[in-house]
């Protein structure tokens, strides 16, 4: 969730902070600020527009001689808005009601609107919509509540954080001490880079490593005290942490991907902890209900629902036909889903009890975009599905339900896909407990959606095994994806990233129909890649297996782990965890995603910008 650089030492703040800034660009982000003891700008847009800002400001330059910049410290942020929208107002950083306590934050404060109630009738009052500056007059209102005791920021910032529910990293300091800063984290990345008598503090040592390759990693739990000569660590509790410095001799590039070869494969890999921030604070497991409060105005509508139409493009689109099986089994809501480029050239013979929902991971594709303003010209509810707060169908639709899967750097979806299944499903889950499903089947599927991050977990655990079947089949021209029920979806999306990251030829089919023309292409050259869960379906599949092997067609297999049965009629196989079969495509697509993944890189291509592809179709 976007990114954070603080600075304290002997060198102008300024420039180390909007450098650092822009080499943190590459995560993805809406707004940028900064603010030091003498300056504070923030923008919406990129952060060239912040650089503008402050090179045009005249004050500092007096007498055509620029006043040497005094600031030796200050703090910085590039937002991925959760809570506000994209707007200067709303943009990091935020300041407590005296405009003494400055904060820059990543991440999301679940229990932000109790805390800010509880803060208004203290008689603060808030400039932004955002989390993050209930969390800065929190702090605040501890400062200035005990600074008489001489109350340390660092005790105010602990005592805020206590009463917070939620994921930061945070990087806080006094305007009026500034070389002082505190910095804790929990649930979003910081580290401090060491110098000689300075340090930069950022989300990534993207920010750092041209200043200082030593790094010091901050843990959750953990907060720690910056001043030029000094760097102390401590846990949420005050216990005195030692510290190791590491020294890191990564490429900037490498720092960017974390490690990773590619953004496509660290999104992957990204998964569970996607899952978590997509269910956080929504699920509640005693009762098996899902909370979503961006539908809430309209749960009367909801409840009352006659058709729901999903209109989505590409990745989004197949996630529609996984939210539809999910909607109809949990809900009993009839569902359509259509290809927003077509949905919008038909005439609407829908009843007002209609809703019609988007599914977009940018919130600004063009098709879908049209859908949803031609569903609002028929006088139906609009709701979307989408990642990037603010978007225009964001803005556009009536309700919806954000997916907080941060940003996606690579083309082709895979985080955003997994986070819309989840998200489809939590829907599912909120509209059949409002419609008939029982406490009991609420609480068993939402104990399995909290459980679904540690089973994408073990399946990334064997992707070498993924990597080396991939590899075997990465010379075929053309390849057949099947499966039934709930997989049939996710054998298109699988088909989909094939051809999107290698673009070799693969067509994605539901199982059933592959007897009614498709079995035709099978030959020992041509590939099937089955997904065979054990489930409902699971004997239909294995029979639609075995007609391909008796033509001699290869077959890959993703089958529920331990089904030695299944593994020993099929050529290669790919594992995952057993799971309820409503859910199964949240572990299914994982070994696809991966395929694609390895077979992309084992062609050499460009697997973060594959040919001809836009990360956001814009145009129609
Ligand atoms: C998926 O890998 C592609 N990037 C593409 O199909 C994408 O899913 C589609 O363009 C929809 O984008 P959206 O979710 O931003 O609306
Ligand atoms: N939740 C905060 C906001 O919406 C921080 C988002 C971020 O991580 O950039 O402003």
């Amino acid at each position: 969730m976007c990114g954070i650089v603080a600075y304290t030492g002997s060198r102008s703040a300024v420039p180390i902070l909007l450098d650092g800034l822009t080499a943190l660009e590459y995560r993805g982000y809406d707004s940028a600020g900064l603010v030091t003891s003498t300056r504070m700008y923030k923008e919406v847009g990129n952060v060239a527009a912040l650089r503008a800002c402050l090179d045009a400001d005249t004050s500092l330059r007096k007498k055509g001689k620029e006043k040497k910049e005094q600031d030796t410290a200050g703090i910085a942020h590039t937002r991925w808005a959760t809570h506000g929208e994209p707007t200067k107002v709303n943009a990091h950083p935020h300041a407590g009601r005296d405009e003494r306590v400055w904060l820059v934050h990543n991440g999301i404060i679940e229990n932000y609107l109790e805390l800010k109630q509880s803060l208004e009738a203290a008689g603060h009052s808030f400039r932004s919509d955002t989390d993050s500056e209930v969390l800065a007059h929190l702090i605040e209102s501890h400062y200035t509540k005990k600074r008489a005791e001489k109350h340390t920021l660092a005790q105010a910032v602990t005592e805020a954080l206590a009463q917070v529910r939620g994921t930061y990293g945070i990087a806080v300091f006094d305007r009026k001490q500034p070389s002082e800063i505190v910095v804790a984290r929990m649930g979003s990345p910081l580290l401090i880079g060491v110098g000689a008598g300075e340090y930069v503090i950022a989300s990534d040592a993207s920010a750092v490593i041209r200043h200082t390759r030593d790094i010091v990693y901050l843990n959750d739990g953990e907060y720690a005290i910056v001043s030029p000569s000094n760097l102390a660590i401590y846990s949420l509790s005050h216990e005195k942490k030692t510290h190791t410095i590491d020294h890191i001799d990564w490429a900037l590039e490498d720092v960017q991907k974390q490690g990773y070869e590619h953004f496509m494969l660290k999104e992957i890999m990204e998964g569970p902890e996607v899952l978590r921030a997509s269910a956080r604070g929504r699920i509640k497991a005693s009762s098996g209900d899902v909370v979503l409060g961006g539908l809430a105005e309209h749960a009367d509508a909801l409840r009352g629902l006659s058709r729901l139409v999903i209109v989505a493009c590409g990745t989004a689109y197949y996630a529609g036909c996984v939210g539809k099986r999910l909607i109809e089994e949990l809900a009993g809501i009839p569902v359509e889903v259509e290809v927003a480029s077509e949905f919008r050239h038909r005439r609407l013979l829908y009843d007002r009890n209609t809703a019609v929902l988007a599914v977009t991971q940018s919130g600004e594709t063009a098709d879908t975009l049209w859908s949803i303003r031609e569903a609002k010209k028929q006088g139906l509810l609009t709701l979307g599905v989408v990642n990037t707060v603010g978007s225009t169908i964001a803005r556009e639709t009536d309700a919806g339900v954000y997916n907080h899967a941060g940003p996606e750097i690579g083309v082709a979806s895979t985080k955003a896909f997994l986070s819309q299944i989840e998200v489809l499903a939590m829907i599912a889950v909120y509209l059949g407990r409002m419609r008939g499903l029982s406490e009991r089947e609420g609480k068993a599927l939402v104990a399995e959606l909290l459980q679904m991050p540690d089973l994408v977990a073990e399946i990334l655990t064997h992707k070498d095994a993924i990597k080396e079947v991939a590899t075997h089949y990465a010379d075929a021209t053309n390849m057949l994806y099947i499966g039934r029920h709930m997989n049939a979806p996710v054998a298109l999306e699988g088909a989909l990233k094939l051809k999107e990251i290698s673009y070799l030829h693969a067509e994605g089919y539901p199982a059933g129909e592959m007897k009614h023309g498709p079995i035709a292409m099978i030959e020992p050259s041509f590939p099937t890649l089955a997904i065979a869960p054990r489930d409902s379906v699971y004997d239909k599949m294995v029979s639609a297996i075995e007609e391909i092997r008796a033509r001699k067609g290869p077959v890959i297999a993703v089958v529920t782990r331990g089904d030695t049965e299944l593994a020993g009629r099929v050529d290669a196989i790919m594992e995952v965890p057993e799971t309820h079969e409503l859910l199964s495509p949240l572990l299914t697509v994982v070994p696809l995603q991966l395929f694609a993944y390895y077979v992309g890189v084992a062609r050499g291509y460009n697997v973060d910008r594959p040919r001809n592809l836009a990360k956001s179709v814009t145009v129609e």
